[in-house]
């Protein structure tokens, strides 16, 4: 695991130095006494080359004469200006993948650029955020790989005018980067290591950070009339649970009522007996990207001692085909009482998070509930992996989380609900179907359905994060695979809408 540490401004004199360039060439105060002290190396690399400075550009330059630095890999930011902290976070990231290679020491000098939008200690301290999201690896299962395919980066230093400021601001984000690693690992194992028993023992890892965990087993869920979240349970051999994870971080508020995110952890989508086709079937390993989120979001919540209230709760199952699983036609009865003709089995996610979102709010009565599922396939075709899909009852709620997703470039964009669309879900057998009539708004039906369960009054949001969770390219923040959508949202969710008050 990369250690980040933060020091006062100055040129090392071994290992790699990362150091940030403006927009046209421009460098910063560092950098030009760097490239005076280095006989004009760095001007010259860069009139030698197209790099430019601009957002995510780098350029190395190897063993710098005059020095005994290895490398000097310049790292443009584009216009300081425009500067903000998402696009410093990118920066740090970007700085961290040109530094493939050998060193296992690197430093990361944030510059003093002329204008720079950004308040130096915050700008140091989001550019390590970045370098820290950006380094995660899940190479657990590799035995063999070469060195070169390995980062020997062990400690990287973040040099800052004022490091112990810049360390100061730091802290908060390291706890969050602690809760987005943890979701990341989680999403990222393999279904036979991550199932709904083994999952809810990762859970107990919050207790050392004060945070109420309770587990709702099999039993208990009969007892509860769970019958939505059983019925997809009941063709795997591996037994459901429901966790709850409770952060009490604010006990005096005047209005306790705590925010609720509620998780759909479905640890492998087979489809039950309406099977998926096998090609991609293994992606459904991350079928569980929902929880996963929640997890880490009260991870860094409970870290950094938010002061907030906050519950996370999970449906965890597994939904298999066997000749225990339940069958299309099969009419269940949710925990709210109502009752849902099951038409199709891949339809099951919203069947696992009936019954969770239901005892979200009679357990806990919160204040608002907000839902993250790998719902369906058609919100990848309405909006492909950029985005991840909006539902909402309140738009108070849903301007709050598109302004926290924007912030830290975890995007959402709105869908429209009404009564037109709930209809589709009417059922001649039940009060409910689980599958609309026909593919059309597939979405949006899906998120209908979630709605009946829940209870008036509640404002509620849904995030249909499918085409988001997993991605099949490197990004500036994070590389290929798990993203841990979710987490740095609903960390900054809390931070602008609950501990603000
Ligand atoms: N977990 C899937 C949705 C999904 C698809 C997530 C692709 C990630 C990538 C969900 O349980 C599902 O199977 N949904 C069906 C619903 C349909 C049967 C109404 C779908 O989207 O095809
Ligand atoms: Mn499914
Ligand atoms: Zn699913």
């Amino acid at each position: 695991m990369l250690k980040i540490s933060f020091s006062s401004m100055h040129i090392p004199g071994q290992g790699a130095l990362l150091l940030t360039v403006g927009a046209g060439q421009k460098l910063g105060k560092e950098g030009i006494a760097l490239d005076r002290k280095l006989n004009g190396a760095l001007r010259r690399a860069m009139a030698s080359s197209h790099f430019t400075g601009a957002k995510e550009q780098t350029l190395a330059v190897l063993a710098p004469a005059k020095s005994r630095l290895t490398r000097i890999i310049l790292v443009g930011i584009g216009d300081p200006a425009k500067m903000s902290e998402i696009l410093l976070a990118r920066a740090g990231g970007a700085a961290i993948a040109a530094l493939g290679g050998k060193d296992a020491q690197a430093a990361l000098l944030i510059d003093d650029h002329k204008g720079l939008a950004v308040a130096a200690a915050e700008a140091a301290a989001q550019a390590a955020f970045g370098a820290r999201l950006r380094s995660y690896r899940f190479d657990k299962y590799r035995t063999k790989m070469k060195p070169e395919q390995k980062s020997a980066l062990r400690n990287l230093t973040v040099l800052a005018t004022d490091a112990a400021k810049a360390r100061a601001a730091y802290t908060r984000f390291d706890k969050t980067a602690d809760g987005v690693f943890f979701t990341r690992d989680l999403v990222s194992e393999p279904p036979n290591v991550i199932y709904p028993e083994s999952l809810a023992a990762q859970c107990q890892a919050l207790k050392k950070l004060g945070v109420k965990v309770e587990i709702v087993d099999e039993k208990q869920m009969k007892k509860l009339g769970m019958g939505a979240l059983l019925g997809v349970a009941q063709g795997s051999i591996r037994p459901p649970r429901l966790v709850t994870m409770s952060w009490t971080g604010d006990p005096a508020a005047r209005d306790k009522r705590p925010a609720a995110f509620v998780g759909k952890g479905v640890t492998f989508d087979s489809g039950g007996l309406s099977l998926k086709p096998p090609a991609g079937m293994e992606e459904m390993k991350w079928d569980m990207a929902g929880a996963g989120a929640v997890i880490g979001a009260l991870m860094s919540l409970a870290g950094r001692k938010a002061k907030a209230n906050v519950v996370g709760v999970v449906g965890l199952t597994e939904n298999m085909p066997s000749g225990s699983a339940q069958r299309p036609g099969d009419i269940v009865t949710s925990m709210s009482g109502q009752t849902i003709e099951v038409l199709n089995t891949d339809a099951e996610g919203r069947l696992v998070l009936a019954d969770a979102m239901w005892y979200a709010q009679e357990k806990f009565n919160p204040r608002c509930v907000v839902d993250l599922a790998t719902l369906t396939g058609a919100i990848i075709v309405a909006l492909g992996h950029e985005y991840a899909g909006l539902f909402s009852n309140n738009d108070e709620l849903s301007g709050q989380l598109t302004k926290a997703g924007t912030e830290v470039e975890e995007k959402l964009w709105r869908f429209p609900l009404g009564e037109a669309y709930d209809k589709d879900i009417d059922s001649p057998a039940a009060d409910m179907k689980n599958i609309g009539s026909g593919r059309d708004a597939g979405s949006i039906t899906a998120a209908q359905f979630l709605q009946r369960f829940i209870k008036k009054g509640t404002a509620w949001a849904h995030l249909d994060i499918a085409g988001i969770a997993w991605q099949a390219k490197d990004k500036p923040l994070c590389p290929k695979g798990a993203t841990a959508f979710g987490v740095r949202l609903l960390d900054r969710f809390v931070s602008e809408n609950y501990e603000k008050l």
